[in-house]
């Protein structure tokens, strides 16, 4: 395949990473070796499959233990495709609860709890804390997520406050999941729509439950590289 690419012409536009990096090979040695190809792909490969995965968890722990937050996706996945169409990402504009569902469970599940660490790169003063140059610095999203001055009742899971008066989204640059600043998560918009296109391909097909008999799965989450959920079980009961 690499060696289709490389003899692609370098005029056509690129699809992809992959196939941009592999057109550049040649144009500067430093940048597009084979080192640097390893790198980049691992750290893609690293980045997101975790994070993925522990997000993916955490949407279907919500959907299981709030039936009702469940059953309102579903009606809004009724209402924009009552003969059972594949949903797109475009339909997300007509379903600003299922949006508010996906934000408020970011909010909740803290999945990348600690972002990358920082370096200080001069001395300064934060807060009355002097802080020296080179000082590595660690962050802590549960200050910002659990702040009662940010969230009303941060301890209840509540997607309706991302739901302006007007049915409009609000409160998006609150929600701190994929970071901000110039090392913020650049699969942000990726991340987004596989979570959109996933939770409603989902829903549309299986009622998700708790299996009779159980406790509901506990909420809180187990920390690893991200924090992610205690093993849980659910069932999953086809639509008709
Ligand atoms: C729900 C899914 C995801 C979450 C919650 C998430 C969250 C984050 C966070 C918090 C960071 C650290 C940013 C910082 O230190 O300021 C990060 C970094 C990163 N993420 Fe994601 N991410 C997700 C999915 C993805 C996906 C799907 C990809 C790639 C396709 C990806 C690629 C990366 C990369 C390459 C970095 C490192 C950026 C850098 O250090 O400059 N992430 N992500």
């Amino acid at each position: 395949m690499v060696q289709k690419l490389k003899t692609s012409p370098l005029t056509s536009q690129p699809a992809n990473l992959l196939e941009a990096f592999v057109q550049n090979c040649g144009t500067d040695d430093e940048l597009f070796n084979s080192e640097n190809f390893q790198v980049v792909f691992q750290d893609l490969l690293l980045t997101s499959s975790d994070t993925s995965s522990s997000f993916l968890e955490s949407l279907i722990l919500y959907l299981t233990a709030f039936p009702e937050v469940q059953e309102q996706i579903y009606q809004e996945i009724l209402n924009v495709a009552p003969n059972g169409r594949v949903i797109n990402f475009e339909d997300r504009k007509r379903m600003p609860y299922t949006q508010a569902f996906i934000l408020e469970t970011h909010r909740n599940a803290r999945n990348a709890q600690n972002f990358a660490p920082r370096r200080a790169l001069w001395d300064f003063v934060y807060k009355n804390y002097k802080i020296k140059k080179g000082t590595v610095i660690l962050s802590d999203t549960r200050l910002h997520c659990e702040n009662k001055q940010i969230w009303r009742d941060p301890e209840v899971f509540r997607p309706e406050q991302f739901i302006g008066e007007h049915g409009e989204i609000v409160n998006v640059p609150s929600v701190i999941s994929f970071s901000f600043g110039k090392r913020n998560c650049p699969g942000e918009l990726h991340a987004n729509i596989v979570t959109f296109l996933v939770l409603t391909a989902l829903l549309q097909r299986y009622k998700i439950s708790n299996p009779v008999g159980q406790p509901t799965p506990r909420l809180d989450m187990k920390a690893g590289l991200t924090l992610k959920p205690y093993p849980f079980q659910v069932v999953f009961e086809k639509r008709n």
